[in-house]
């Protein structure tokens, strides 16, 4: 039996779990952990708490209280590489104003960091990822490129300026951006992570085939190499799995290069939010993201009526 209380859940692959304690309170759960996609474990530790507070700010929840989840190869890894990563972890918590009340840690062989977390949220006021309504602009909060670059990175082809500033965006929270989507009104929002931009975008028009997705790939913000890195084949595993998931879904155009196809299925680590907002308070709501220094929101698309279920990218 489906508890009344669940407003929102893992059956519509909703970014979080949102569960009523009252009428005018409920509560927002997530929870996500991976393992190192950077280097140093100060940033990886900032990287993971950015990435699982995400799910909550996507929701436009507010996040309270998070714990800890370690996997650690104490054999052979020194433990002062997880206290970096706790440390580092720890310093994101802080500025999100966010409070650790735990955490639990394994060995495991491979190295894994993530976190729980646990927020509130007004139960009228849940955005979830199915609410698109025709005529509302899409609007994306950070450039594209994350799985590309990392990739890149690992074979040392990745310009040291560019992995600074894809670093910066990674470590960036999504808060600011949840912000101001609370006050504009938005119809709905998810957070691009692992399926990329056009897989989180599947899930907000496929399963309910009541309106379509058009992109303008003019318009969405790529990390600089992005291109030059995706014309020479630099993709990751993920990339081609996203597109072979989600391909029947979308259609584009002839003119469209094949190196932006490559970049829309790029799977995304702790990238921004993807949203829906009713056209007429669109321009104003990437103003004041821009001017509170959220610089490449964008607005990259639009719900149409037709066709149904499909993401059409021209
Ligand atoms: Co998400
Ligand atoms: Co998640």
């Amino acid at each position: 039996m489906r508890d009344p209380n669940l407003i929102a859940g893992f059956e519509s692959a909703e970014d979080a779990g949102v569960y009523k304690l009252t009428a005018d309170l409920a509560i927002v759960q997530t929870l996500d952990f991976f393992t190192p996609i950077v280097d140093d474990p100060y940033l990886f530790g900032q990287i993971a708490v950015a990435n699982a507070l995400s799910d909550v700010y996507a929701m436009g929840g507010k996040p309270l209280v998070a714990m800890n989840i370690v996997g650690f190869p104490i054999k052979t890894l020194d433990i002062s590489v997880l206290q970096e990563i706790l440390k580092g972890g720890l310093k994101k918590l802080e500025e999100a104003e966010v409070t650790l009340v735990g955490g639990h840690s394994v060995e495991d062989p491979e190295l894994k960091y993530g976190l729980s977390v646990t927020g509130v949220i007004h139960p009228d006021n849940v955005t979830t990822n199915s609410g698109a309504q025709v005529g509302d602009k899409v609007v994306l909060t950070k450039p594209l490129g994350t799985g590309i670059i990392n990739t890149a990175l690992k074979a040392d082809m990745a310009p040291p300026d560019v992995v600074d500033i894809v670093t910066h965006s990674m470590v960036a929270l999504n808060r600011k951006a949840s912000e101001i989507m609370r006050e504009t009104g938005a119809s709905a929002c998810t957070d691009v992570t692992g399926f990329g931009l056009v897989g989180h975008a599947c899930e907000m028009i496929v399963e309910q085939e009541r309106v379509g997705m058009i992109l303008y790939p003019d318009t969405i913000p790529f990390f600089p190499e992005t291109e030059n890195l995706a014309k020479m084949g630099i993709l990751p595993g993920g990339a081609h799995r996203n597109r072979d998931f989600r391909i029947q879904f979308v259609e584009i155009q002839e003119n469209i290069p094949e190196w932006v196809v490559d970049v829309l299925f790029d799977p995304q680590t702790s990238g921004g939010l993807l949203i829906c907002v009713p056209s007429e308070k669109a321009d104003r709501m990437v103003q004041e993201m821009r001017q509170s220094g959220i610089e490449n929101a964008s607005i990259i698309g639009e719900i149409v009526e037709e066709p149904k279920g499909k993401i059409t990218v021209r």
